[in-house]
């Protein structure tokens, strides 16, 4: 699965447990066990984990979802399943997962051997907590003997995202309903009874029920079409071959009046689905054109051929997560699949690539060989989010897409692991046993600190012993399951069999990266050649309480460069310190550059020489260094003064150089720390000097784009290129620079006057965004209308978010009060909506009264759906850094502390954690920051 866009926490949400519904759903026959009033009882069905005395073989699964409401107002759909199962150990008690079904019928259970009689059923229950369906039988199951059990039943297809829901949409003012799915993590036990745990593979026989002129899709392929009448109604019956054997969080079954595109991949069929009239637009045709170059590529990457007959893909108006890699029937977010040149961005078009790349990479590492349990999901994750960037960079070579990985998850997973309150890649099988600590898992750290780590492997065992390692552990454990050690082991293997140089086995390097938290500063000492390593806290106030069986050291790769020479062999650091000789410079000229490309999980500090010796080869001769090392120079240095390891004013000196930087890493980069700068001093007499210099930073880089576009006629080559255009304008708008916010208003009023847009799709964002923010209620009607009328949803984000650059506070406001009325913003797009408006200076104190005031409201209304209130939380209060802002935040957890703060409490605790922080930098270094400014503009004044 990959998550929303930004959207890390809205994932919980998709096994939150409806307990009201839950309660209003149960059926007459099947009791419900009253609640345990007393100490947890030590019943199995009291566990959150299933015994192990029974294994499912294979499921037949029969589906009618109604796209109508029934009398009632209800939307729901039937089943009807038998399961076969082998019994492992004798037992009288079936569980089965089974969360919000109603049981018609008694249950059937009948035994495959002749000879052997099954027992009868004694009693049956629902056990609400633990989503068990339980079946108490007067007599024994038979050790090595198979049986079936048979169910009829009835769910809710609900609009909550999550097991079998319903999406909804109007085409031709006619409103639509597709019946689709969200499995992962435990939600199949939402659309049938069944054995919901990753290893618990079986084989599916599928069968959908579904209306005349619609379109079944399932895992496997379809195999017959039949008309039958059902209860007096004509409908049509399509099963599906038999799955290979597989787990059931990647079951998909859809019901549509979709339309599809497809072509054919040396016999794989590949199918793009969506809306008709996205499909009729040619929106499906990208995702198509990439699909089957991406799945070659992974072909020839695992070594392993794609296992199955067909690959389908389908974009939907609801979803929760980004795409969901379901085997053979892959779901997105429309934003993640659907193309338009006239209205997507290059930013847009990369998302889709790496989201294809991203999916079809979990086809092989998580479906085909699957983690044994939850608690090692961040290698299934990890892993995708890694190889994504190999896919994506061989269907788009000319992007150099792969460099990107440092800006979108090295970097960005770094601010997250240097807390104290963060915690190791992996967790103990017996500490993850709920639903919600699975969703949990589904975070920045599993993703982004996994991808990080992998690339780190792969890179000091080479590609070709990682790819070798991980072939035969494909081969291994295919259609089965593994735990991380396992490739572990196998990578072991490989580098035995090239005699590849480590100083310690795979397991016991990985262990210091996978078993901890966090990750190291190294410090190299140039004078003395000495390096040493030290756990990198962003607060270096804080405490960590947690304990770490390596006491917070790692063995650490360091590939390294010596004035632009690259040293040929890695540098390893196994202990706290070490004295590297070759690290030693002479002279004024010398310097040393570690964690070349950063590669490696770690930041790199060095003495001052060093640092002002980098600064000078930054400013006289930048492109000596390699692109990826100038944006780890910067981010570096922010981040080290942020830590109060290096001073505050020689993390600004690494921005001097940037008035001949053309490259869009670094930028982005820079813009990236700013934002920090901009968060904490856009309401303070720091603004003014500050604007001033970036403005003059930024102008190089406006004009080069300026005069390389002729006069912004063309869009640049390359896709960097075209990034770094962006950077610049809306850098220059944001610094006041007066030719930019001309050129955006005057592009808007085109649009505005003709009826037609002329603005490139790159540009959109930045320029809806500033000429909003320069205009009035006229421009803001104007948007909110496009809003509405958009045909494609990745216009529709672009004017959402800018609706949300205006300086009128009373259009805030009223933008505000939109977000809570879901027939104008989506569900999923509310939190999003309301933090976008709190990012904007003008919208921040309005933002923030409006969550304190409706916090009752919002709390009970969107308690338990896609509302992230730890995204809310933290995106209204990033700002906060005055004592009287921390005194409204604790105010404010004590006046609702009756209501709760739901999946926002650890972040209410960050915020004030963070406000306190906040307060002490800016005490810390307003002064120094602002003299800085001043002293550089004093100095650029003098010179020109
Ligand atoms: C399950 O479905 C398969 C394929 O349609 C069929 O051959 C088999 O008899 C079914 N088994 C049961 C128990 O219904
Ligand atoms: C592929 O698309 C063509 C053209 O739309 C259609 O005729 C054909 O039935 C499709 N093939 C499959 C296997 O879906
Ligand atoms: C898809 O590929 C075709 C054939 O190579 C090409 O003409 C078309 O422009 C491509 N479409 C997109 C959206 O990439
Ligand atoms: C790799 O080689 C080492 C040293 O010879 C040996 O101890 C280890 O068992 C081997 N590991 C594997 C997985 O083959
Ligand atoms: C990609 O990288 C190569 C070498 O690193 C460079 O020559 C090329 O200009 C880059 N292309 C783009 C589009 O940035
Ligand atoms: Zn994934």
């Amino acid at each position: 699965m990959i998550l929303g866009a930004g959207a890390v926490a809205t994932i919980i949400a998709l096994s939150v447990v409806y307990s009201q519904e839950m309660a209003k759903n149960q059926d007459g026959g099947t009791p419900t066990k009253p609640p345990a009033t007393a100490a947890p009882s030590n019943e199995p069905w009291d566990k959150y984990r299933l015994p192990k005395s029974l294994l499912p073989q294979q499921y037949n699964v029969t589906l009618w979802p109604r796209l109508l409401p029934d009398p009632t107002g209800l939307y729901i759909f039937t089943g009807e399943t038998t399961v076969e199962f082998k019994c492992v150990e004798d037992t009288d008690l079936i569980l089965i997962h089974s969360n919000k079904l109603n049981y018609s019928d008694s249950a059937h259970l009948t035994s495959v051997d002749s000879g052997v009689e099954a027992p009868s059923i004694k009693s049956r229950f629902l056990q609400i907590e633990t989503q068990y369906l339980v079946l108490q039988l007067d007599g024994k199951l038979v050790k090595d003997h198979m049986y079936q059990l048979h169910t009829k039943f009835t769910g809710e297809l609900a609009d909550d995202l999550g097991g079998f829901y319903r999406s909804e949409y109007y085409e031709d003012g006619v409103k639509k309903v597709v019946a689709t799915t969200q499995m992962q993590p435990t939600d199949a036990r939402k659309a049938f009874p069944c054995f919901d745990e990753p290893a618990m593979k079986a084989v599916f026989h599928i069968t959908l029920i579904h209306d005349i002129g619609t379109v079944a899709l399932s895992n496997g392929e379809q195999k017959e079409t039949s008309s039958v009448v059902i209860e007096g109604q004509h409908v049509q019956k399509t099963a599906f071959g038999p799955t290979e054997k597989m787990s059931t969080y990647l079951l998909a079954f859809i019901v549509s009046d979709f339309a599809q595109i497809n072509n054919t991949i040396d016999d794989v069929l590949i199918r793009i689905f969506a809306r008709k009239p996205a499909i009729d637009a040619g929106q499906g045709q990208y995702a198509l054109n990439k699909t089957g170059p991406i799945l070659k590529f992974f072909e020839g990457y695992y070594s392993s051929k794609y296992p199955l007959p067909k690959s389908d893909q389908i974009a939907l108006p609801d979803f929760n997560a980004g795409a969901m890699e379901n085997w053979g029937l892959i779901t997105y977010r429309e934003t993640a699949l659907l193309y338009d040149e006239s209205f997507s961005s290059n930013s847009n078009k990369e998302r889709i690539a790496t989201i294809i790349a991203h999916e079809l990479a979990h086809m092989w590492f998580g479906n085909l060989v699957t983690l044994r349990w939850w608690n090692d999901l961040w290698l299934n994750e990890g892993f995708a989010s890694y190889v994504e960037y190999l896919g994506a960079a061989n269907a788009e070579p000319d992007w150099n897409i792969t460099d990107l990985i440092v800006l979108n998850d090295v970097h960005r997973v770094f601010a997250v692991d240097a807390l104290t309150s963060s915690h190791p890649l992996s967790s103990k099988e017996e500490d993850i046993q709920r639903p919600a600590q699975i969703s949990e898992l589904f975070d920045a750290i599993s993703y982004s600190k996994g991808a990080s780590v992998l690339r780190m492997l792969s890179d000091f065992l080479t590609e070709g012993v990682f790819t070798q390692g991980l072939t035969s552990y494909l081969n291994t454990f295919a259609f089965g399951n593994a735990v991380y050690t396992d490739l572990w082991e196998h990578l072991q293997m490989a580098v035995n069999n090239t005699g590849t140089d480590l100083p310690n086995s795979v397991n016991n390097i990985m262990n210091t990266w996978v078993l901890q938290m966090g990750f190291p500063v190294v410090t190299i000492d140039t004078q003395t050649g000495g390096i040493s390593q030290k756990h990198f806290l962003l607060d270096p106030d804080s405490t960590v309480t947690v304990e770490s069986p390596f006491n917070y050291e790692w063995i650490v790769p360091i590939k390294w460069m010596k004035t632009g020479v690259i040293h040929p062999t890695i540098q390893w650091l196994k202990n706290k310190s070490d004295t590297v000789h070759e690290m030693k410079t002479s002279g004024p000229s010398e310097w040393v550059l570690a964690n070349l490309n950063v590669l490696g999980y770690y930041r790199v500090n060095y003495d001052q020489g060093n640092w002002d010796r980098l600064l000078i080869a930054l400013r006289d001769n930048h492109s000596s260094i390699p692109v990826i090392n100038r944006a780890q120079l910067v981010d570096d240095a922010f981040n080290l003064a942020r830590a109060k390891i290096i001073p505050t004013v020689l993390a600004l000196e690494t921005t001097k150089y940037l008035t001949e930087e053309r490259d869009y890493v670094p930028w982005k980069s820079a813009v990236n720390n700013l934002d920090f700068f901009y968060l904490m001093f856009d309401r303070s007499e720091v603004y003014g000097p500050m604007q001033n210099y970036l403005m003059k930073q930024i102008t190089p880089l406006f004009t080069y784009y300026k005069n390389t576009t002729g006069n912004w006629s063309t869009i640049p080559a390359g896709h960097m290129d075209q990034y770094n255009q962006v950077n610049a304008i809306s850098m220059a708008c944001r610094t006041g620079l007066e030719e930019c916010s001309t050129l955006t208003k005057t592009w808007f009023k085109q649009w505005m006057d003709t009826n037609t847009n002329r603005i490139h799709p790159n540009l959109r964002s930045t320029v809806y965004c500033n000429a909003i923010a320069a205009g009035g209620a006229k421009e803001w009607e104007f948007a909110w209308s496009q809003f509405q009328k958009a045909t494609i949803a990745s216009e529709a984000e672009k004017l959402r978010s800018a609706l949300s650059c205006s300086k009128q506070p009373w259009l805030l406001n009223r933008y505000l009060e939109y977000t809570l009325n879901s027939t104008l913003i989506r569900k999923q797009d509310a939190t999003s909506t309301i933090v976008s408006i709190a990012s904007n200076v003008a919208g921040q104190s309005l933002a923030w009264d409006f969550v304190r005031a409706r916090w009752t409201y919002i709390f009970n209304e969107y308690g338990g759906g896609s509302f992230s209130f730890s995204n809310l939380i933290n995106g209204v209060t990033k700002r906060f850094s005055t004592e009287y802002e921390l005194q409204q935040l604790k105010q404010f957890k004590a006046d609702n502390s009756e209501v709760g703060f739901g999946s926002g409490t650890l972040a209410l605790d960050q915020s004030i954690e963070r406000t306190i922080s906040n307060i002490k930098w800016i005490t810390e270094n307003k002064q120094n920051v602002m003299n800085w400014f001043k002293a550089e503009l004093k100095l650029y004044e003098a010179s020109s």
